[in-house]
């Protein structure tokens, strides 16, 4: 397993805006986009290309297509505001949602809702902002690969030491794209310094 923490100064940039308690749901939401967009930048890499030949106005030249198709899973809610800038690159995507919920006293994920594309042919892509315990990202990957997922990455935008660990203990396999690895985890499984809790601040739900 790897762990990539995405360095860019655009990156930095957007995750101090997200950090900022004053920022608004709609300033989130327009910066989460453009933070993913950096991450799926680095997530896809290394995708297999082919040879494909194309007529320019002038004449008969070659390039490279993408090979092999790709699969979204955002887990909701969070996850929903990383989708919009993966479709946006890659507009064929197959889009699969797992619905997973943390037990306020337990930090437990449970599974409530999942649907999922073919997944055995693709590059298959978790989408979780936040990476804590690790049990919901976990949860999710092992969702994917039942499903028949060969080859899973997990993009967030904040990772915890602890949840890094999880993942590397139950999915060695699976490489992590982050936009930053944070301190450690508060009594209530909240990431320090993180940015609090990212559904509430993306969907404007917090009390
Ligand atoms: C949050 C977040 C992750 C999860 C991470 O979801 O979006 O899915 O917690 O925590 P973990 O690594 O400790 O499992 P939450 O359960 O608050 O649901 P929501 O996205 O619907 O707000
Ligand atoms: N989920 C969040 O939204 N934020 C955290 O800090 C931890 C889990």
């Amino acid at each position: 397993m790897s762990v990539t923490i995405v360095e860019h100064p655009l990156a930095a940039h957007f995750m101090l805006v997200l950090r900022d308690r004053t920022t608004s749901p709609a300033t989130f939401r327009t910066v989460t986009k453009k933070l993913t967009t950096l991450l799926m930048l680095e997530a896809t890499k290394d995708l297999s290309t082919r040879a494909t030949s194309v007529r320019t106005p002038l004449e008969e030249t070659t390039g490279r297509s993408l090979a092999a198709p790709i699969v979204a899973v955002p887990i909701l809610r969070a996850g929903l505001g990383m989708l919009d800038s993966v479709v946006e690159l890659f507009p064929e995507v197959r889009v699969g949602y797992i619905g997973l919920e943390r037990d306020e006293a337990t930090f437990q994920a449970s599974e409530y809702y999942a649907k999922l594309p073919v997944l055995h042919d693709a590059r298959t892509f978790v989408l979780d902002p936040m990476l804590a315990t690790g049990g919901s990202a976990s949860a999710a990957i092992e969702s994917v690969k039942q499903a028949g997922a060969a080859s899973v990455r997990m993009v967030s935008v904040v990772a915890a030491p602890e949840g890094i660990d999880i993942l590397q203990r139950d999915h060695p396999d699976v490489d992590i794209i982050a936009g930053a690895r944070d301190r450690e985890l508060n009594d209530n499984a909240y990431i320090l310094p993180g940015l609090g809790d990212f559904g509430d601040r993306l969907f404007g739900t917090q009390a």
